[in-house]
């Protein structure tokens, strides 16, 4: 994580020292650097450079409306999965013309407002959404920009949980139907077929499986244009993984040059999908050490971040990497860091050797992807503060909830 170096013994986010934002903001808070953010933004996008494509920033990883809006400025393309994120993208300056609105269950009112709104592709995952979305735009008077996902059944060799291009996956629909299920759209007047698209999977560490799945899309792609239907663009979803422990993912420029291997010669528009690979190693979340509890069996660190601010070590069984703002040598042993939350199952990291003290910061490291998105109030507990660092600067880029608006909308009976 080039960007939160250790100066002086102290982590830093840029140059703003990790123990300042601490004291400013209070923990548990998620910091973000935006130069880490575009410069992987721009890497893909420069490495993509020599063949027609578009980046839809997958905006379920990091919803924030300034982290959108880094990425609207920088001409950033938006992939979206409900109608939320889409009017997060819209209020925080994004074009809809580049948004590709996907989702294995769409409904009705998503539709309309993906319509209305003027997005540019949304991604078919059923008959049954052909239907319901062939019927909305004849009654709008529009025609709805198509793609079909389809779901070319390889193996993403990925947690079972981000794994989403098998057959037994319940996204997008069976690749042997899909010329069929084109023809389909071709003969309705309310629908243009514009792309064709999959996703098999998150935290790809290989790249095999994604070029069986984008050999299998562009099989049919050929076989539709054979039967006069051409299509402009083909969405390879998202997916690349990145560093947390030890994995060795391919880098963005490697990822890209596949595709620009897999695209010779072609002129449909590369449309990419990615998350995790642009913003997960762009954040930390800060937390401070309410109290150690050593003990003849496991000594516990207790921090006042929980499962409900990082849901992924809990949900995944997934590795973060958690370091010490100030190094210390201080009861040097190994840890299991644990937040308040009344299950076994919340911990941010388990056998950790640290030197920490009560009161101590850490910093849980490559959170800048679905940490904050999947955060939640279980046991009542305020969402975190965001803080933007950019150079020397930082910024609140949200406020740390108040407990009040946690039942502010909640009612008591009459009598
Ligand atoms: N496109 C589609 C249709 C997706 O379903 C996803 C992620 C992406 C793009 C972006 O994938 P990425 O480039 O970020 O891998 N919460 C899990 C990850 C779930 C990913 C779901 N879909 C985690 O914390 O690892």
């Amino acid at each position: 994580m080039t960007h939160f170096p250790r100066i002086a013994g102290q982590l830093h986010a840029e140059q703003v020292s990790l123990a300042t934002i601490g004291q400013l903001y209070g923990t548990p808070c998620y910091i973000y650097s935006r130069r880490a953010i575009e410069s992987a933004w721009q890497e893909l996008d420069q490495a993509l450079e020599p063949h027609p494509h578009q980046i839809c920033y997958a905006v379920k990883a990091n919803s924030n409306l300034a982290v959108l809006n880094l990425m609207a400025r920088m001409g950033s393309g938006f992939d979206v999965v409900s109608g939320g994120e889409l009017q997060r993208v819209l209020a925080a300056g994004g074009d809809p013309a580049k948004v590709v609105f996907s989702g294995v269950g769409k409904t009705n009112s998503e539709l309309e407002l993906a319509l209305s709104s003027g997005v540019g592709c949304i991604n078919l995952e059923s008959v049954t959404e052909i239907g319901r979305l062939e019927k909305i735009a004849g009654d709008l008077g529009v025609v709805a920009p198509v793609a079909l996902r389809v779901n070319p059944d390889v193996d993403a060799q990925t947690h079972p949980y981000i794994s989403t291009g098998l057959k037994e996956n319940k996204f997008g629909v069976d690749i042997n139907g899909a010329v069929k299920i084109y023809h389909r759209i071709a003969a309705s007047k309310h629908l243009s077929a514009i792309g064709i698209d999959c996703h098999i999977g998150s935290q790809l560490t290989q790249l095999e499986p994604l070029v069986d799945a984008v050999e299998r899309l562009l099989l049919v792609v050929d076989e539709l244009a054979k039967q006069d239907i051409t299509l402009d663009h083909i969405d390879v979803g998202g997916g690349l993984g990145i560093r947390y422990q030890d994995e060795q993912p391919p880098s963005m420029t490697d990822y890209a040059n596949l595709l620009l291997k897999l695209f010779a010669g072609r002129t449909e528009h590369i449309y990419v999908e990615p998350g995790r690979s642009l913003v997960g190693n762009s954040g930390v979340l800060l937390t401070q050490v309410i109290g150690l509890k050593p003990g003849d069996e496991k000594n516990f660190a207790l921090v006042d971040a929980a499962m409900n601010d990082l849901l992924r070590p809990t949900l995944y069984s997934a590795w973060h990497d958690i370091q010490p703002v100030s190094e210390s040598t201080e009861h040097n042993r190994s840890w299991d860091v644990v937040g308040p939350i009344c299950e076994t199952g919340d911990f941010l990291g388990q056998n950790r050797q640290l030197g920490i003290a009560e009161d101590d910061l850490l910093a849980v490291m490559s959170c800048g992807a679905y940490g904050f998105t999947m955060a939640s109030n279980y046991n009542s507990r305020p969402k975190a503060a965001e803080v933007m660092v950019d150079g020397n600067q930082h910024h609140l880029i949200r406020k740390r909830e108040e407990i009040s608006q946690l039942f502010a909308d909640e009612y008591l009976l009459a009598d």
